[in-house]
């Protein structure tokens, strides 16, 4: 059966002292053992802080991002080599700010997915349409595009490293959501799309959360549509007590 996730994506956002205390408190407030897996992705900087801080707790530590090369002169980047020496096994790609602020293309991603999949880190991959997209009813083309891009090139036992995030632009920080039947729409045909290009068994194997403005009031709703396995939360992931809810909506 597919793993249900919630994974908070805490974007440039907390120092150490910050992060230390978000992290006491989603100890606290998320003691009892969900059915859910919980990942929390704090800053480049605090990565190792939090993997201590959360060694033998049921929340994972993932990155927001890294490079595709193994090492070298790339100023200010990050290797997978890196991460998996503080602890890192998950990594998020592709997150649409990264594409849209940092020029990330789809060409791009798969040279990073190649290299996580090389290091055998676990991916969130990111993808959703922009608003244009949606307004002239290319959204399904398009997010088609991207996991073929990305995503279709590889050998069917790397599926078992991906996570997909469905995560609309226009929904993203905008206080914005896709409506419970315009994500659920959208997740079953993306198992539909890696169903034909791959086979049944990935396509319902794989989990597929949804992103962009969840919140403790609308998650219940979207999380109980079939083919949404959990969320990628930003916003409301800052806040410990509106993360336990969005994590106790599953
Ligand atoms: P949001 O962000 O929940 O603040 O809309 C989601 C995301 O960017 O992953």
């Amino acid at each position: 059966m597919r793993k249900k996730i919630v994974a908070g994506n805490w974007k440039m956002n907390k120092n150490l002292a910050e992060t230390g205390v978000l992290i006491s408190e989603l100890k606290t407030t998320l003691e009892q053992s969900s059915d859910a897996e919980i990942i929390v992705a704090p800053t480049f900087t605090n990565l190792y802080y939090a993997f201590e801080e959360l060694k033998g707790s049921d929340i994972k530590v993932a990155a927001q991002n890294m490079h595709q090369a193994e090492h070298g002169a790339f100023t200010g980047e990050i290797s997978a080599s890196m991460l998996k020496s503080v602890g890192i096994e998950i990594v998020i790609l592709g997150h649409s700010e990264r594409r849209a602020y940092f020029g990330e293309t789809d060409e791009l991603l798969l040279e990073k997915v190649k290299t996580a999949l090389k290091h055998d880190m676990t991916i969130i991959f990111c993808f959703g349409e922009e608003l244009e997209d949606r307004k002239s009813e290319k959204h399904f083309s398009v997010v088609e595009t991207q996991l073929k891009n990305a995503l279709f090139g590889l050998d069917a036992a790397s599926w078992k490293n991906i996570v997909l995030a469905y995560e609309p632009v226009w929904a993203i920080g905008t206080g914005e959501t896709a409506s419970p039947e315009q994500a659920q729409e959208m997740h079953a045909f993306i198992r539909s799309t890696i169903a034909k290009a791959f086979n049944d068994s990935i396509a319902e194997e794989v989990s597929i959360l949804y992103g962009g403005s969840v919140k403790p009031a609308n998650a219940k709703e979207i999380f109980a549509k079939p083919d949404v396995d959990g969320g990628l939360i930003g916003g409301a992931a800052l806040d410990a007590e509106s993360f336990a809810a969005i994590v106790n909506a599953i």
